[in-house]
């Protein structure tokens, strides 16, 4: 089944052309093809299809990727946020709380909730999701976890590694201390995990007591790559650290947070682009109370920038790019259509697709509209909800 979709006010195909890169459209129609772009053009010069689809002036773009995601979990930590916003400084023990819960879920359970978020995503315009483990921390926990995420995606990522959990803060050398844990993440958990997870990520960050330093990252990593994992990292989030200088040395796809970073982490960076992307996580900036970083510096080092939401209990619980899109702009130095750019072509970037944030012939049909003229509105009109996903089988 063809559709010829019409009535696009303006289509942003983020094809890398013209300014920022997006690619801009006014007189445009799209082709789909089953699950596929099949033709993209003038509207005057539209070939035929099975049915047509008529938008009335919307502005269309390509749905959103949101590329770092913490779906998998339950119970509730919104105590936290308000204590938060009333100066408790955020360190990463609050992951405990969500393990607990989590663990204590069933299958059902943990099946409806994540289905709810990634509905509520889809809602907003999100039509690719990467989902990682990391509030189970046991064998069978994490490999559940990875196991319901590949129910909603193919971008399910390992994160045994997320923190150390309580039962093995024994003292060096105890049989449950952390050591032990790095053994059980590198050893029988990964072995547990692998066969559901496409990536491997680390909470690389010697600023947390519960999270991971230099040395244990770079074993996560090494280990996760020999079990055939591709990498990604959650570096600089709570302080300058070696994570972003980890990632680049071992070519991971992504480091996300880049929340504090040296000029030497610019430079690396810079010289990494095309093959590490700084994913930005504005949404934790916020919900944290930190400093957002320098998304125009990065840019204009040429650094490779994503920007995602990181929706999970603890540091944001939001599910929305247009609320992400709406803080780089407004927080970060970004113009409207760079963040555009970042939220679909540069999160694709990061997790190495081609086929997806980007309109073009043969990516896949996964398009986002807006109940508005154009792009701008993304950010001009936050907060109001007029991004959805095109489902076309609706239309
Ligand atoms: O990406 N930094 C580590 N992990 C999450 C937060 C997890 C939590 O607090 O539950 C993050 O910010
Ligand atoms: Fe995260």
């Amino acid at each position: 089944m063809s559709t010829l979709v019409t009535g696009i006010g303006e289509l942003v195909t983020c094809d890398g052309t013209g300014p920022e890169g997006l690619g801009l459209r006014h007189d445009a129609a799209v082709v789909v093809e089953g699950d596929h772009i099949a033709w993209v053009g003038s509207a005057a010069d539209a070939p035929a299809a099975d049915r047509q689809v008529d938008l009335g002036g919307s502005a269309v773009l390509p749905g959103f990727v949101d590329s770092h995601s913490h779906l998998v979990f339950a119970g509730d930590r919104s105590a936290e946020f308000a204590a938060r916003m009333a100066g408790t400084p955020y360190d990463g023990g609050g992951i405990g709380v969500s393990v607990s819960a989590t663990r204590a879920a069933t299958d059902d359970e943990l099946r409806a909730l994540l289905r709810r978020r990634v509905d509520e995503m889809r809602a907003q315009g999100t039509t690719t999701v990467e989902v990682k483990s990391g509030y189970g921390l046991t064998v069978d926990d994490e490999a559940r976890a990875l196991r319901l995420a590949a129910e909603v995606t193919d971008e399910t990522t390992f994160l045994g590694a997320h923190v150390v959990p309580a039962e093995y803060s024994g003292a060096p050398g105890a049989r449950g201390d952390r050591a032990a844990y790095l053994d059980l993440v590198t050893g029988s958990m990964l072995e547990a995990a692998a066969p559901h997870a496409r990536w491997v990520d680390v909470f690389c960050e010697p600023h947390s007591a519960h999270a991971f330093t230099e040395d244990e990252a770079r074993a996560v990593l090494l280990a996760g790559r020999a079990a055939g994992l591709e990498l990604r990292v959650h570096g600089n989030q709570l302080g300058h650290g070696p994570g972003v200088q980890l990632a680049v040395e071992l070519g991971a796809a992504s480091v996300d947070h880049c929340t504090y970073l040296s000029p030497a982490d610019v430079d690396a960076l810079a010289g990494a682009a095309g093959t590490t992307v700084a994913t930005l996580l504005p949404g934790v900036e916020f919900s944290t109370r930190s400093p957002y970083p320098d998304a125009r510096a990065l840019l204009d080092a040429g650094c490779s920038i994503a920007l995602a939401t990181d929706c999970n209990p603890g540091t944001c619980y939001s599910s929305s790019m247009p609320f992400v899109i709406a803080l780089a702009v407004r927080e970060m130095g970004l113009t409207p259509g760079e963040a555009v750019y970042a939220a679909t072509a540069g999160s694709a970037l990061s997790l190495r697709r081609s086929d997806v944030g980007r309109v073009v012939v043969g990516a896949r049909a996964d398009l986002a509209v807006l109940d508005a003229p154009s792009h701008l509105h993304l950010s001009y009109r936050a907060g109001v909800p007029i991004a959805r996903a095109l489902d076309l089988s609706e239309a």
